[in-house]
């Protein structure tokens, strides 16, 4: 059979979040510059993108660019930038065709002014969308995302507003940026590298996580399904026991 009829619809991950990873091993690996292999890897997203919402996915999160990647060469930097211009464009057609809804988390005000308008010219033009939530983390951290978190957390205290003996997760769940979706069930990294790269770290408590050799620009659809089988296999036991969940 087929890969994606071995998958259960009724049991997806709701949320996948993926670090797309391997962009510039694989174009060296093939003699050409980095940023060949950021330019190739846009195919990888749309397999992804729609592969998950033909399935029935609710949410899609994209690790595409990290606080850490501004430490990168400027010219390698900039090619990014402009390549998510040019990609929220050229892949609208594809968000609507499959009604998707585009989201932002990460500190989006940093970004260059023509990749910030691209997205709020994205995001605005998908809003009444109600398929999948293709969330794209830019200028994103798990620490940065906490640390925001934490400062309104501190400042609802401060102003009296909240007391601090009553904080809880939820309170806390509420000031981070994914306060609109539920925690990924599925984080897949490819590339063959085993760590979250500052990725969700609140949120990936409970996260299973699918480790890939594929460098990103060879990711395709079968490539997903094979996750999704791999995360339909497990056994989520959230703490208790096996015969606890029979
Ligand atoms: C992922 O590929 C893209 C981003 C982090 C923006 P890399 O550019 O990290 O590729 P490698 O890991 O150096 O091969
Ligand atoms: C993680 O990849 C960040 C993104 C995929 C956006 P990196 O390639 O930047 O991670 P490290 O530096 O290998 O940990
Ligand atoms: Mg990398």
């Amino acid at each position: 059979m087929e890969l994606e009829n071995q998958i259960d619809k009724s049991r997806l991950p709701r949320h996948i979040g993926v670090i797309m990873d391997g962009n510039g091993r694989w174009a060296q690996g093939q003699g050409k510059p980095r940023v060949f292999g950021h330019h190739s890897a846009v195919e990888s997203v749309r397999a992804t993108v729609e592969a998950c919402a033909e399935l029935g996915v609710s949410c899609l999160s994209l690790y595409a660019f990290s606080t850490e990647n501004w430490s990168r060469p400027e010219m390698e930097v900039g090619a990014l930038m402009q390549l998510l211009v040019d990609t929220i464009g050229s892949e609208m057609e594809t968000l609507l065709k499959n009604n998707i809804r585009l989201r932002a988390i990460g500190d989006t005000s940093q970004l260059p002014e023509a990749t910030r308008d691209a997205l709020a010219f994205g995001i605005a033009n998908t809003a009444t969308n109600e398929g999948m939530e293709l969330i794209l983390a830019l200028n994103y951290s798990g620490k940065w995302d906490l640390t925001q978190a934490i400062r309104q957390v501190a400042g609802e205290a401060a102003a009296g507003r909240l007391d601090p003996t009553t904080i809880n997760e939820s309170i806390i769940d509420q000031q981070l940026s994914t306060r609109e979706f539920p925690d990924p069930e599925l984080i897949i990294r490819t590339s063959g590298e085993h760590r979250l790269s500052n990725f969700f770290l609140w949120q990936a408590a409970y996260a299973e996580f699918y480790f890939s050799p594929v460098f990103w620009p060879e990711f395709r659809k079968p490539d997903l399904y094979a996750a999704i089988l791999d995360f339909q296999q497990r056994e989520r036991r959230f703490g208790k026991t096996s015969e606890q969940l029979t």
